[in-house]
């Protein structure tokens, strides 16, 4: 069982049961050759802190000896490792040296045999070179063999192997029948020769398609990705493990793995790492070390670098800066930084996933930030619930500061409003920000270069286009002082102002909930309740009642109950609810939070972070609280926090 910690778009923290315990993810195997290894698996356990390993079965099982101590002892004695320890089947062997003489039944039972805590099943080790063709035959029989396997999986967790060469919609075809199979991990497979060549936007593409068609609930595991360069984008498109041969395989041509590269060593001009191994010696004695030592005094480097990265990797996705992460390491080179563009192509996969908010800042790192879920999130929100207040005029400025927060321009809003019928817009790299969306996540909480950058300038100009086709009176004025307010003076009769409280509470509503939540909050009698210190928005009562809280981080509302109510009799079901079935009912009233095990549906629109009520089959409202989840994962995972509830409703 896989239980989901943290998300953040499709990158994610989680937990896999298995017989010899909990593997936390993202996690990295080294992988131990049982005939040679280079580093002892009780160091890799106690020293480095691998918590598991991944070895091969077939090359067990070839041997006499080997095979008889692991029947006889049972792996984990057998290699002196106490934690977990997943196993491959002779599929890599056919890929390197042709046929292998094993039947899928025997290797599959062989290792339930031996007690592996993950077996994996003799998949068809799909060549990037293959015509379609002959990849669709080999997935066929590939799916043929993991149904035989999942019967004879026994308490070994069991990997099914996501094939079909670099042809997407076989991937995803092999995803979704993989998906309906009886099987508990899924290796994405048959893409060491797309790394070992550098074709990384391939790589993209085969993760992506296969992400489409799995289950969610299930961890992927990309078979053979072993270099630390790639774990923070493959984390990023959603890959949970990783084993590496990498390490030592490097080693033993002299080769250091850093996240930025490899350094062969006669290219080096020192040694300038930190790392346990490397501390202490000298790039001289290095070089006159025996081979066999050097070998070994690199594969442990080359080990705490994949497991440095790997830390932080998991702390990103916790922190919130993924993207951020991913997007640099794609620096390291030419043919990352392609992979990384080669996400533009996904973008509309990506936005499904994009949370509404996040606990950090989002910082530009280049061009291909403005290729990231959450500008396209902003604009498909925007321009499709944002409704233009029926003013005369439209006022944009140029975003000359950099920030398009409206209280850098109060004195002139005010200046202008005070006199003239007029709303105001700001050029952003997100596009047009009507001034008063300019506290939500991540209008607010992002920073970019000097607004002179042309690149995110252009951006903002194609956007801008697109809005003014939009806005009923098509009259868009850049901010200039004198012209600005002579050319209101021709068109505006002098009229209201414009009330920046009223139109943020309508605009952040309609963006947050839907077009329409906005005018149902001001239905009445409102009043605004406003911080002494900052100014900014805290409650909002209608008619008396506390209908809805701004958080001070993201700028986004809070529901209260009574709020939840007018957005209940505003949109019908299933619009922003999570029904949970019967049992759970209780629970939830008392504020305890939604499992996913009790949800019985959900609105397929709900994202991540957002706000939602909790309901019963009958829509009566049961609690309110925030989504950690969409609804496929709500649906398909057995366990872990759905909706953290804020309320319940007694
Ligand atoms: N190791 C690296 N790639 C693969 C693969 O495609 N299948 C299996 N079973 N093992 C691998
Ligand atoms: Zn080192």
């Amino acid at each position: 069982m896989f239980e989901l910690i943290r998300r953040d778009g499709l990158a994610r923290t989680g937990k896999l049961s298995t017989p010899h315990g909990i593997l936390e993810t993202p996690a990295l195997l080294p992988v131990v050759n049982p005939k040679l290894s280079t580093v002892p698996p009780r160091e890799l356990y106690d020293i480095f802190g691998f918590k598991a390993i991944i070895t091969n079965s077939y090359i067990i099982r070839s041997d006499e000896k080997l095979k008889e101590r692991a029947l006889n002892e049972g792996l984990h004695q057998m290699l002196d490792y106490p934690s977990v320890i997943m196993t491959d089947s002779g599929t890599f062997q056919s890929h390197m040296y042709g046929e292998v003489e094993v039947k899928n039944e025997d290797i599959v039972n062989f290792q339930r045999e031996i007690g592996s805590d993950i077996g994996t099943v003799l998949d068809i080790f799909t060549e990037p070179e293959w015509s379609e063709d002959k990849t669709s035959h080999a997935v066929d029989v590939t799916i043929d063999r993991t149904g035989e396997a999942a019967k004879l999986k026994g308490d070994m967790l069991l990997a099914g192997v996501v094939q079909g060469s670099i042809y997407q919609n076989l991937r995803e075809n092999c995803a979704k029948r993989m998906a309906l199979l009886d099987v508990d991990v899924h290796p994405i497979g048959g893409v060491v020769p797309l790394m070992e060549q550098y074709r990384f936007s391939d790589l993209v593409n085969v993760i992506i398609s296969s992400k489409k068609g799995l289950d969610p609930s299930r961890p992927v595991h990309l078979f053979g990705a072993g270099h630390p360069m790639v774990f923070a984008l493959a984390a990023l498109l959603g890959c949970d493990m990783f084993d590496s041969a990498s390490y030592a395989k490097f080693a033993r041509t002299d080769r250091f793995m850093f996240p930025e590269g490899t350094a062969g060593l006669q290219d080096m001009k020192g040694l300038h790492c930190n790392c346990p191994a490397c501390s202490g010696h000298s790039y001289d004695e290095i070089t006159k070390m025996k081979p066999a030592e050097r070998t070994a005094l690199i594969a442990r480097h080359n080990l705490w670098a994949s497991k440095c990265e790997i830390e932080r990797v998991k702390r990103a996705i916790l922190e919130g800066d993924i993207w951020e992460l991913a997007e640099r390491r794609c620096r390291a080179h030419p043919a990352l930084l392609s992979a990384l563009r080669t996400l533009e192509k996904h973008k509309d996969f990506l936005e499904q996933y994009e949370p509404l908010s996040r606990d950090n800042s989002l910082l530009y790192t280049g061009i291909e930030t403005l290729n990231r879920p959450s500008f396209l999130r902003y604009s498909k929100r925007f321009f499709s619930r944002y409704e233009y207040p029926a003013s005369e005029a439209l006022v944009v400025f140029e975003d000359s500061t950099g920030k398009p927060y409206h209280r850098y321009r109060e004195g002139e809003i005010n200046k202008i409003s005070e006199k003239y019928d007029a709303h105001f817009m700001v050029h952003t790299p997100f596009g047009p920000v009507p001034i008063e969306l300019d506290e939500i996540y991540p209008i607010a909480q992002s920073l970019f270069p000097d607004p002179e950058d042309m690149e995110t300038k252009e951006y903002s100009r194609a956007q801008m286009e697109h809005m003014s086709h939009k806005h009923p009176y098509a009259l868009t004025m850049m901010w200039d002082e004198n012209s600005t307010l002579d050319a209101l003076d021709m068109m505006c009769q002098e009229t209201p102002k414009f009330d920046m409280d009223r139109a943020r509470v309508k605009a952040v509503s309609d963006y947050q909930f839907g077009t329409g939540a906005g005018n149902a909050f001001l239905d009445g009698e409102v009043s605004i309740i406003k911080s002494k210190s900052t100014g900014k928005i805290r409650n909002v009562l209608l008619n008396g009642q506390h209908i809805l809280s701004m958080r001070a981080n993201d700028g986004f509302f809070t529901l209260r109950p009574e709020g939840a109510h007018i957005l209940m009799k505003t949109f019908p079901a299933p619009k922003l609810r999570v029904v949970v079935n019967d049992d759970a009912i209780p629970f939830n009233r008392e504020g305890k939070n939604v499992f996913c095990s009790f949800v019985e549906d959900c609105d397929k629109d709900i994202k991540l972070m957002d706000e939602i009520m909790v309901v019963d089959s009958s829509d009566n409202l049961i609690a309110i609280g925030r989504a950690m989840m969409i609804r496929e994962e709500m649906l398909s995972f057995q366990t872990g926090i759905a909706v953290k509830v804020r309320e319940g409703i007694k």
